[in-house]
């Protein structure tokens, strides 16, 4: 490849993403933890072949008007809602993201929240270093068992199907909801099929593996809040627009619902004035689900092999508007 490609970075990127980058192309690289600021993303893209970014950088047809020689957008997630895709594709630009290579983090992740909300793990440990523990007591931080407790996964994909394997563990009873019926995943999990309102009424923990799309936005509301049993749990590892946060904050002030535990807010970071960040019965994680040292370089190295295949010509691994591939070649 013609080292004369540049590549913008604009946030720190764990290796081998980084160095596979640095030997392939001239690199623009904002090494902070917090991402390039806007302005300047906006200056370095002008003559940019190619980006790596995380989802922290947000990719519209402002930025794209900004970058006449932009061939490839690597982001390093799953999740591209940070990426205009229409937009993109109308102008030729490959959009590639990180599937697979995070599953494992993700749905590990899951299980640690609904462990720590039905065990209360932060409220003991907020507790116990407040110095609150002064003898032994039947009654402290009694929760809910999550061993033979029904779980309901809306969204069977990679991650859900992962979250299903870690239950089958906890002798979990398994509901799915999705687009479409996954006979496979009925017969390695035992689960069953059912409409969302019976997934809901059902299960003691629901958990959520959807993408944010417009279909998606706002799946969980007061509704459905409303069907889920007082005793369950609601837990988002997968994007903050999928759940009304509004509704699930009055939700779990009036315990109509049992807790929740979260990794992704709408917006994020979660507003200071949050009425979540008042409540005892959620916990709360700042969009760490994919945050392990092994797959922070995974997720570096598949982005960039993204990123190299599509400049050089070739097809990326993981392409989500492989339409634009054929274009011109
Ligand atoms: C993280 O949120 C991802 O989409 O990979």
């Amino acid at each position: 490849m013609t080292p004369t490609f540049h590549v913008v970075i604009p946030q720190f990127l764990h290796d081998p993403g980084l160095t596979m980058a640095r030997e392939a192309a001239r690199v623009t690289y904002w090494p902070e933890d917090s991402p390039m600021p806007r302005e300047r993303l906006l200056a370095a893209v002008n003559d940019a072949d190619g980006i790596l970014s995380h989802p922290a950088s947000r990719f519209d047809r402002e930025l794209l008007n900004h970058a006449p020689r932009l061939k490839v957008i690597a982001n390093i997630a799953v999740g591209y809602d940070n990426v205009d895709v229409v937009a993109c594709t109308e102008r030729g630009i490959a959009v590639c993201n990180t599937p697979g290579v995070l599953t494992d983090a993700t749905a590990d992740e899951t299980l640690a929240l609904m462990l720590a909300v039905c065990r209360r793990i932060v409220e003991g440990d907020r507790f116990t270093r407040a110095g609150g523990w002064r003898y032994w007591t039947p009654l402290l931080l009694v929760g809910q068992d999550l061993t033979e407790a029904t779980l309901g996964i809306i969204g069977m994909g990679r991650i859900g199907l992962e979250v299903g394997r870690r239950a089958r563990g906890f002798r979990m009873r398994i509901l799915y909801h999705n687009r479409h019926r996954r006979p496979d995943v009925e017969t390695e999990l035992g689960a069953t099929y059912v409409d969302l309102p019976t997934l809901l009424s059902e299960s003691d923990f629901v958990t959520l593996h959807v993408p944010a799309t417009p279909e998606t936005r706002h799946l969980i509301g007061a509704a459905e809040l409303e069907r889920m049993k007082p005793t369950a749990y609601l837990v988002n590892a997968a994007r903050g627009s999928v759940v009304d946060q509004r509704a699930l904050a009055t939700a779990l002030r009036d315990r109509r619902i049992a807790g929740a535990g979260l990794d992704v807010f709408d917006p994020e970071p979660i507003a200071a004035d949050d009425p979540l960040l008042q409540l005892e019965n959620c916990v709360l994680m700042p969009h760490v689900g994919a945050a392990t040292q092994r797959t922070r370089q995974r997720m570096s190295e598949l982005a960039a092999r993204n990123l190299l295949a599509v400049l050089s010509g070739q097809t990326p691994p993981a392409c989500v508007n492989p339409e634009v591939l054929n274009r011109g070649r």
